[in-house]
């Protein structure tokens, strides 16, 4: 974030590992936040970060956390959340402690595996989740049956997914026998809920096994089943630049 640049109150106080956004809005209305010693109702004030004293019940915020990007390796039976009223494991067991509140970047089932973006920085997986941008999420899926070249025409067209809605376009191919069934690849631009266990049925396939191997820029490649390990700088550049080009592409179209 630029010094000079105006920023919404709710997302500075986010950007400052406060709480998320809403939970922030909540603080600003509750009467808890104040600025250059005034204190403000409204979470969309815009505030000049750098020039402006912004306090949080009356105390100077906590200096900004180190942003952190890391990819884990998902193993089936741990669950995307950062606590389980049931006492699942859950994914951010995985990861040190010491690098602070972090949190997954969208969902996989309990027993999905592969490729989960963990981090603190709120404004990339907010960007990376966002339906508008459509990012690519590629899966390699273990099925029962045969995938003959008619299914893989229905995956690629799209499916019923049930309450009226249909997949949009996605990419499907057959990669061939593996594990005493076959191995289907789908890459998807859109993520609703159980969505390739949901196209899969709508096909009449089983899926015995699922796993996320990649997310725009980012493949799983060699981690292991349960490791993380930090992006490069390279890596962090790509995924904002693929955001970005996403909501320029939005903004061209709809014009
Ligand atoms: N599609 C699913 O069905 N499950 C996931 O976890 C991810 C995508």
């Amino acid at each position: 974030m630029k010094t000079t640049e105006a920023c919404r109150l709710n997302k500075f106080l986010a950007s400052r590992g406060v709480a998320s956004r809403r939970k922030c809005d909540e603080l600003v209305k509750a009467g808890r936040v104040s600025i250059n010693g005034s204190t403000v109702l409204l979470p969309g004030t815009t505030i000049i970060p750098g020039k402006d004293s912004v306090q949080l019940d009356g105390a100077p915020l906590a200096e900004p956390p180190v942003t952190r990007y890391l990819i884990l390796h998902k193993p089936a039976g741990y669950i995307v959340s950062a606590a389980d009223a049931r006492g699942r494991p859950t994914v951010l067991e995985l990861v040190p402690a010491a690098f602070g509140r972090l949190f997954p970047v969208g969902r996989l089932d309990l027993d999905t595996e592969g490729l989960l973006i963990i981090t603190n920085d709120g404004d990339l997986a907010h960007g990376l989740m966002h339906p508008s941008r459509g990012v690519e999420k590629r899966y390699e899926v273990l099925v029962a049956e045969v995938i003959s070249e008619g299914v893989l025409e229905a995956l690629r067209r799209g499916v019923d997914l049930g309450e009226g809605r249909k997949s949009s376009p996605a990419a499907a191919s057959y990669a061939g026998p593996a594990g005493g069934g076959h191995l289907l690849r789908i890459a998807l631009r859109e993520g609703r809920k159980r969505q390739v266990r949901r196209m899969c049925k709508a096909v009449g396939l089983t899926v015995r096994r699922l796993v996320r191997t990649g997310v725009g820029p980012l493949e799983l490649g060699s981690l292991k089943v349960g490791s993380w390990r930090e992006l490069s700088a390279d890596e962090v550049r790509s995924l904002k630049n693929e955001v970005a080009a996403e909501r320029t592409s939005e903004a061209e179209s709809s014009r």
